[in-house]
């Protein structure tokens, strides 16, 4: 396995790989990396001949008050995960390999898929990350990139962007990867104290408590988000925390109806959650179909 740190030089790694003819599987990551990035990684080795990883926190993508500096970075763990995974090359740049001491003065935004959920609450953030997957493309230069439904809002963000820019890459999504007690795993699970992890499968409860009202057909999605919010609450009683939103849109991101009756009959839909426990944010969605 070899960790490459300078942009030029992965370009002309994966420029000799695609003349030989061999496929590039690519799995962008910020690091501490966990089972679902081990799950990413492992599909890509099943579907092409060389699998690259980036390690890279972005800083484009935090907002001023986020967790940018404090956002763990345990580089050696994360190598020897990679080598154990069998992966070909590690892209892990410093952060003036990436952006010119004055700053980018190119942005890639997706409109509207960027203005709800996380979006609403977490100005730039999505600027950010089309910014650096955009960047991460051209230097990497991938076959088939793998996105996990975790962050459901930038899968679609980022397979509408190759989409709109016509960026010659297949985006792979790789479905949530959870904990026994239903947790999604994430890097910031990290910062929950024992308590805090001992109620945060509460988000998942909440979207299957959800997901259950909505396939009784006795509610309006009114009803259901109102219902689910308030049992959210209740399991999360023991700790400080705040309910950020609780929303539903259809697996494409467009609203849904309010009356259930006016949703066809098999149409798959999508709960959105996001929380702070203590200070920690943690977001997770499922799918129903009605
Ligand atoms: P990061 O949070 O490290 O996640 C890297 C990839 O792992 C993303 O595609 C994310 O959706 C996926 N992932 C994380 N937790 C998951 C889970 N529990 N189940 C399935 N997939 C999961 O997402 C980012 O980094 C960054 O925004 C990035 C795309 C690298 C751009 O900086």
């Amino acid at each position: 396995m070899k960790v490459i740190k300078k942009t030029h030089q992965m370009q002309i790694i994966s420029d000799k790989l695609r003349m030989q003819g061999k496929t590039i599987g690519f799995v962008p990551t910020m690091g501490a990396l966990h089972q679902a990035h081990i799950e990413l990684i492992k599909r890509a080795r099943k579907q092409n001949d060389i699998v690259i990883v980036s390690i890279f926190v972005n800083p484009l993508q935090f907002g001023p008050k986020e967790d940018y500096n404090k956002y763990p970075r345990p580089i050696k763990q994360d190598l020897k995960i990679c080598r154990n995974e069998k992966v070909d090359y590690v892209f892990y740049p410093p952060v003036d390999e990436m952006y010119p001491k004055d700053g980018n003065l190119t942005f890639v935004e997706v409109t509207k898929l960027e203005d709800i959920l996380c979006g609403k609450y977490r100005s730039g953030h999505f600027r950010g990350v089309a910014t650096v997957v955009s960047k991460l493309f051209n230097i990497v230069k991938p076959h088939n990139a793998y996105f996990g439904e975790k962050d459901y809002q930038q899968l679609k963000i980022i397979e509408r962007m190759v989409n709109d820019l016509n960026f010659d890459v297949k985006i792979i999504p790789v479905p949530t990867v959870r904990d026994i007690d239903g947790l999604a795993y994430s890097s910031r699970n990290l910062y929950l104290s024992d308590k805090e992890r001992s109620v945060a499968s509460s988000l998942y409860k909440s979207l299957v408590f959800c997901k259950e009202l909505i396939q009784q057909k006795k509610y309006t999605l009114k009803q259901c988000i109102q219902k689910s919010k308030k049992y959210l609450d209740t399991l999360l009683s023991s700790v400080e925390h705040k309910i950020q939103y609780f929303e539903i849109y259809d697996n494409d991101l467009n609203p849904v109806p309010q009356n259930l009756k006016e949703i066809p009959s098999g149409k798959r839909i999508r709960i959105f959650v996001a929380v702070f426990i203590g200070n920690t944010r943690l977001i997770d969605n499922i799918e129903v179909t009605v």
